[in-house]
């Protein structure tokens, strides 16, 4: 089975030495799981450092987040031309936690062509904050893809997808395979409906208290072809266990 796992170290760790040690790891680990590619999202601050000597392969880099303009008087952000001169390849975007911090559908959708802009791969995260009962979810994200992935265009496939509702976050337990899978469908409908075909291959991801527990049967039950991790990519025995248990299915 090929994936790709999605690291999210959020601000984590708290140094640059266990940063170092932690990356250094998932090096390891990432080498012996030949079915898998990794991309870590260490906090930007140590992107720089940790990218530093790494040839171009399975183990990639991607930013947490990036500002949707090119320059100019934004403290405290960093580019997305930045985050590519550090070797990032990737750029979460919408993620739940910053959402939560006020990022919009219409900040979603400048940062996706910003990234697409200075070849990026935007990795949109989407998902409802809680579920109600009805069917009030897929409005909620269907909504979310239709501005996020507004300004696309032809560029719908250098998009990778990660369905990831807060209430799955940070949790003990993952959401159920077949809920995944029904979700997988609607985001595929949705893109169909909007890009034409091309919106059957366009990648989609799982995120949300992923371990080696639950990965494998996301992976084969839920339609999807990776998973954004966040606690289990910080820690190196729990990584190693959810990378062997993938590569081993
Ligand atoms: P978690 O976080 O795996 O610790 O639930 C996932 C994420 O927020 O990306």
């Amino acid at each position: 089975m090929k994936c790709l796992v999605i690291g999210n170290w959020k601000m984590n760790p708290p140094s640059l030495k266990e940063a170092k040690a932690l990356f250094n790891a998932t090096k390891r680990i990432t080498a012996r799981a030949r079915n898998v590619s990794v991309v870590v999202c260490p906090p930007s601050l140590y992107l720089q450092t940790l990218s530093e000597g790494v040839r171009k392969g399975r183990l990639a880099f991607g930013v947490q987040n990036a500002h949707f303009d090119a320059g100019g008087a934004h403290t405290g952000e960093i580019s997305m031309q930045q985050a590519a001169d550090s070797k990032a390849t990737h750029c979460l975007i919408g993620h739940a936690e910053r959402r939560e911090m006020g990022e919009t559908n219409d900040d979603t959708r400048k940062k996706v062509a910003g990234a697409l802009a200075v070849g990026l791969t935007p990795v949109l995260c989407v998902g409802e904050k809680e579920r109600e009962g009805g069917a009030e979810h897929f409005n909620f994200v269907r909504e979310q893809l239709r501005v996020g992935l507004a300004d696309v265009d032809k560029k719908l496939t250098k998009v990778v997808i990660v369905y990831e509702p807060l209430w799955t976050i940070g949790k003990t337990a993952a959401m159920q395979p077949r809920d995944m899978h029904e979700m997988s469908i609607f985001i595929k409908k949705t893109l169909v409906e909007k890009f034409g075909e091309v919106g059957h291959s366009v990648t989609i991801l799982y995120g949300g208290s992923v371990d080696a527990s639950n990965a494998v049967a996301m992976l084969q039950e839920g339609d999807v072809k990776g998973l954004l991790v966040g606690r289990a990519s910080t820690n190196a025995a729990a990584f190693t266990e959810l990378l062997e248990a993938i590569n081993d299915a």
